[in-house]
C-alpha cells in the first residue's frame, strides 16, 4: 500500500515573488546604487501615488516607521500615546522609544479594532497621540476616532501595517484623510514585501522633511537647509538626532515591482477570504471576525476567525495543535499587550480590557496568502471539520 504524498505545510502567511520581482532586484544589484540612490524616491513616489498621499518616506521596517512618526510629532516624556490593547508589540514599544507612556485602549471583541467609545475612556489630559491599527486589514473607523482624538486635544496617526491596499470609507488607507501620517510594513507576510521595510505616508511637507532627517542620522545635504551653506562640497549637517533607518535601493526595487502587483494581491486575498466565508458558514463554532464596515474594503492581511470553544468542545490551543498536525499553520493576532510580562512590570493588567481578552480568547488566524489555491482553502476547511468531528477524543 502506498501512502498519499505528504502535502506541504500551509503557513498562516507567506510572500509571493515572481520572475518580475527577481529581475527587478537583479537590476538594482547591478546599478551604481545599492542604497541612498534614486530607487528610494521612485518607490516613495509610486506608493504615494497609489494611495493618494503627497509624500512617502521609506524606512527600514514598520517598527522604525512608527518610531519615526512619533518622533516627528515631538511626542516625548510626559506624553501618553493611546494604542489598542490588541496589536503587535511595535505599536506600543515605539512610544517607549521616544520616552512617552503607551496607554492601552480596549477593543471591539468581534473585530479587535479600537472603538471611539473605548478611545474616549482611555484618553487623559496627557494624551498627545492616538494610534489606531487596521487589524487584519480591516480599516478601523479612522474618521470617528480622529473626532474623539481632536476633541481631547490629541493628534492621530495610523498604524497601517496590515492595511496596504485597504479602503477606509471610500478613501485608500495611507491617504491620511483623517490622520497626520500612516505607516506601512513590507514584512514578507504583508501585502507587498521588501523583505524588511516600511513607509510613512503624509500630506504635510514639514513632517515629511522631519521623517527624512530621522531615518538618516538627522543629517542633511540640502543646501537650502544648511546653516553653513558655503562650507564646501563635502559638507553635511546634523540638525536633529536620527538613526540609520534607511531602506536600500535593492529593497525599494523589489517594493516597486511588488507594488505593480498590489491590486492583484488584494483581489486574490479577498477571493480566498470569500471562499473561506462560504465554506465555513455552516460551522456553528467558527466565524470570521466582524465584517467590513459599509464603504470600507479590507485588504485581508489575515483571515482572522473567532472560535467558540464551548461549541467546539475543545480549547483553542488543542484546535491549533491538531491543525498543525494536519499541516495547517495558524497564529493568534494578537496576545493583548497588557498581558506581556514586560508590560505587566510597567503595571498593566489584561483584566482591565475585557474586549481585548474576549477577542484574544477566541481569535485564530487561518492560512491566507496569495499563492494558496482554492484547494488549499478546502484543505484547511476539511481539517477544521475533521478536528470538530474528532471532538474531545
Ligand atoms: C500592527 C503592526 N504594526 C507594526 C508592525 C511592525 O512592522 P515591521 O515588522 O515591519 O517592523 C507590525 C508587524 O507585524 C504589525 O503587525
Amino acid at each position: 500500500m502506498t501512502s498519499a504524498p505528504a502535502q506541504p505545510f500551509l503557513p498562516y502567511g507567506q510572500q509571493d515573488l515572481d520572475e518580475s520581482d527577481l529581475a527587478a532586484v537583479m537590476e538594482a544589484l547591478r546599478s551604481p546604487y545599492l542604497t541612498t540612490g534614486p530607487g528610494v524616491e521612485a518607490f516613495e513616489r509610486a506608493v504615494a501615488a497609489r494611495v493618494g498621499a503627497r509624500f512617502g518616506v521609506a524606512i527600514s521596517n514598520g517598527t522604525a516607521a512608527l518610531h519615526a512618526m512619533y518622533d516627528a510629532l515631538g511626542v516625548g516624556p510626559g506624553d501618553e500615546v493611546v494604542v489598542p490593547a490588541v496589536t503587535f508589540l511595535a505599536t506600543a514599544n515605539a512610544a517607549l522609544y521616544v520616552g512617552a507612556r503607551p496607554v492601552f485602549c480596549d477593543v471591539d471583541p468581534t473585530s479587535g479594532l479600537m472603538t471611539p467609545e473605548a478611545l474616549a475612556a482611555a484618553m487623559t489630559p496627557r494624551t498627545r497621540l492616538v494610534v489606531p491599527v487596521h487589524l487584519a486589514g480591516h480599516p478601523a473607523h479612522t474618521a470617528a476616532l480622529a473626532e474623539v482624538a481632536r476633541a481631547g486635544g490629541a493628534r492621530l496617526v495610523e498604524d497601517a501595517a496590515h492595511a496596504t491596499g485597504a479602503v477606509d470609507q471610500g478613501v485608500a488607507v495611507g491617504a491620511c484623510a483623517w490622520s497626520e501620517m500612516a505607516s506601512f510594513s513590507f514584512h514578507p507576510v504583508k501585502h507587498i514585501t521588501t523583505a524588511e521595510g516600511g513607509m510613512v505616508m503624509t500630506n504635510d511637507e514639514a513632517l515629511a522633511a522631519r521623517l527624512r532627517l530621522f531615518r538618516s542620522h538627522g543629517m542633511t545635504r540640502d543646501s537650502s537647509l544648511l546653516s553653513r551653506p558655503d562650507e564646501g562640497p563635502w559638507y553635511y549637517e546634523q540638525q536633529a538626532l536620527g538613526y540609520n533607518y534607511r531602506l536600500t535601493d535593492v529593497q525599494c526595487a523589489l517594493g516597486l515591482s511588488q507594488l505593480a502587483r498590489l491590486d492583484a494581491f488584494v483581489a486574490r486575498r479577498r477571493a480566498l477570504a470569500a471562499r473561506y466565508d462560504a465554506l465555513l458558514a455552516d460551522l456553528p463554532w467558527l466565524r470570521p471576525i466582524a465584517p467590513e464596515r459599509p464603504g470600507s474594503r479590507s485588504a485581508y492581511h489575515l483571515y482572522a476567525t473567532l472560535v467558540d470553544e464551548g461549541r467546539l468542545g475543545l480549547p483553542k490551543r488543542e484546535l491549533a495543535r491538531r491543525l498543525h498536525a494536519r499541516g495547517v499553520g495558524t497564529q493568534v493576532h494578537y496576545i493583548p499587550i497588557p498581558m506581556q510580562p514586560y508590560y505587566e512590570r510597567l503595571g498593566w493588567r489584561a483584566e482591565r480590557f475585557p474586549g481585548a481578552l474576549a477577542y484574544y480568547r477566541q481569535t485564530l488566524s487561518l492560512p491566507l496568502f496569495t499563492r494558496m489555491g482554492e484547494g488549499d482553502v478546502d484543505r484547511v476547511v476539511g481539517a477544521l471539520r475533521e478536528v470538530a468531528a474528532e471532538g474531545g477524543a
